[in-house]
């Protein structure tokens, strides 16, 4: 297996925060790959700092054997990175339609933006909701929305944060059936998640962030058993 991203000794404070410390991690192509950790541990933050949304203070990013450490973020979409944020990134007064074709305006055209769309709408779900405006869509939906989004052009690598924040457990398990999918098309998944249950359900290999440092990383059986983890996630373990 081959290394899609892999990172380098990477380190962002602000003030007097710091967000990642010295983190080396290695995503392998091909795999679905989740983040765990407690509030402000620093997920979000890699993620920004993986999109170039963030400057390091020092390390490096690379993605597919380049050094993107410096490139700034639109040309680290452009070479097949693409994420969908915790805060919602939809248009809610816009139709499910224009909210699929104001994403992919810049990367399609004609014909081939017309054939991703109605794709992206059987992949979601939501052909009986094209002409819908997003903000009254259900939660989940408004999720599905989004990640199809941010799937239309296809990823090299699909960073998600929280995919599944506030849905249901049915809902949750559509989900990941939905990046199991797109997981079997190529597409390599990192994906932030607190419910264990999902992370069981799509994870080969789970990392655990604590003060914006790698604090372990293994197969989610190992994880689960791990005792230092259970303690951050209850609070008792020292910084
Ligand atoms: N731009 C910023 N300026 C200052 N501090 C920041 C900035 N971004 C994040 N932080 C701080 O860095 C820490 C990590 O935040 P981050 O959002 O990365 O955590 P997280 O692991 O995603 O948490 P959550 O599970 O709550 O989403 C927090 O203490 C946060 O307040
Ligand atoms: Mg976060």
């Amino acid at each position: 297996m081959s290394e899609i991203l892999s990172v380098s000794k990477l380190n962002k404070s602000f003030g007097g925060v710091t967000v990642a410390r010295d983190i080396d991690f290695a995503l392998q192509a091909g795999t679905m790959h989740c983040l765990i950790g407690p509030n402000g541990a620093g997920k979000s933050s890699f993620f920004r700092l993986i999109l170039g949304e963030h400057a390091p203070d020092s390390g490096t990013i690379s993605f597919r054997e380049t050094d993107i450490t410096r490139m700034r973020s639109f040309e680290r979409i452009r070479r097949g990175i693409s994420v969908k944020f915790q805060v919602p990134g939809i248009f809610k007064a816009l139709s499910v339609r224009q909210n699929l074709e104001v994403a992919f305006q810049h990367h399609l055209h004609g014909h081939n933006l017309a054939t991703t769309v109605r794709r992206v709408l059987e992949f979601t779900n939501l052909e009986s909701e094209v002409e819908t405006a997003a903000g009254v869509l259900s939660h989940g939906q408004q999720q599905w929305l989004e990640i199809g989004m941010a799937v239309g052009v296809e990823p090299q690598l699909l960073l998600l944060d929280e995919p599944t924040a506030g849905m249901s457990p049915d809902e949750t398990r559509k989900t990941g059936e939905m990046l199991h999918e797109l997981n079997g098309r190529g597409i390599t998944i990192l994906a932030v998640e607190h419910d264990m249950a999902f992370v069981e359900q799509i994870a080969t290999r789970v990392t655990v962030l604590h003060f914006g440092a790698i604090f372990a990383e293994g197969t989610i059986a190992e994880i689960i058993d791990h005792p230092g983890v259970q303690e951050i996630y209850l609070g008792t373990a020292d910084e």
